[in-house]
């Protein structure tokens, strides 16, 4: 049994996020049977309607949120944060040639390197859960978001009733074997697993955005509820 605790330190999910870089892309779409990109893509339906956007994506991993945006004639450009430096490595390979321009940090969610009302979207996928605080994440997300700005965080949440019982099977027994077959890795997919076991589920997180100090919060789950995006106005 792996210490979930353990996994509270920056350094430590830093240092196992670098370990498992190379094929994290991959073992996601096989992980997810391919949903991934269409849960990344269906954040372009809640971005707002203005032209001229400044987008941040916190916890930025290899880019694949920024990918699955940058496209959108409404965004003017996109800055990506993270702690680890081997997934910033290849979306910068991916990022180097990108119109709108992308600009890749190596930061921390939790003290954000930028300025209040700075930015007109936030975006975070699959990042909120490794992080140590999520409360501290969501007060600064909602600091570097302008008036009239939204978060768009994306989540795995657990699934209804009649779904549960599979996924949580799912989740406990095929899940940690394939991730740790793939990545060689065995500690980082049981993480995994009981991360998402562990983490806040919708209604908890939409408290704790409200308590952050965003006016409005819309739930939207996808694939069952498997995931969920979570739409906060400020
Ligand atoms: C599961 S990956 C998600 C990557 C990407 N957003 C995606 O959609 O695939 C989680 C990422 O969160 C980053 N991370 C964890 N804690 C962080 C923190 N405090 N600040 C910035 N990034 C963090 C990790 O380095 C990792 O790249």
């Amino acid at each position: 049994m792996i210490d979930l605790q353990k996994f509270k330190n920056r350094q430590t999910i830093r240092e196992l996020f670098n370990a498992i870089a190379d094929r994290y892309d991959f073992i996601n779409t096989v992980l997810s049977f391919g949903r991934d990109k269409a849960w990344r893509r269906s954040l372009l339906r809640y971005l707002p309607k203005r032209r001229g956007l400044k987008v941040v994506d916190l916890a930025t991993g290899t880019g694949e949120q920024i990918r699955a945006l940058k496209k959108d004639g409404r965004i003017e450009n996109m800055i990506g944060i993270d702690i680890s430096e081997k997934m910033l490595e290849l979306a910068r390979k991916k990022l180097q040639h990108s119109m709108p321009p992308v600009h890749l940090l190596l930061g921390n969610a939790l003290r954000i390197p930028l300025e209040d009302a700075s930015c007109d979207v936030v975006t975070m996928t699959f990042g909120l859960r490794n992080t140590s605080d999520a409360a501290k994440c969501l007060s600064e997300m909602r600091r570097i978001l302008k008036p009239g700005g939204v978060s768009l965080i994306v989540e795995f949440s657990l699934p209804a009733q009649w779904l549960r019982p599979f996924h949580l099977f799912y989740l406990r027994h095929a899940l940690p074997q394939v991730g740790a077959f793939l990545s060689k890795n065995r500690e980082a997919y049981r993480y995994l697993n009981l991360s998402i076991e562990e983490f806040f589920q919708p209604r908890e997180l939409s408290d704790l955005l409200m308590k952050a100090g965003f006016k409005e919060v819309r739930l939207h789950s996808k694939t069952g509820g498997i995931v969920t995006v979570y739409e906060a106005m400020t």
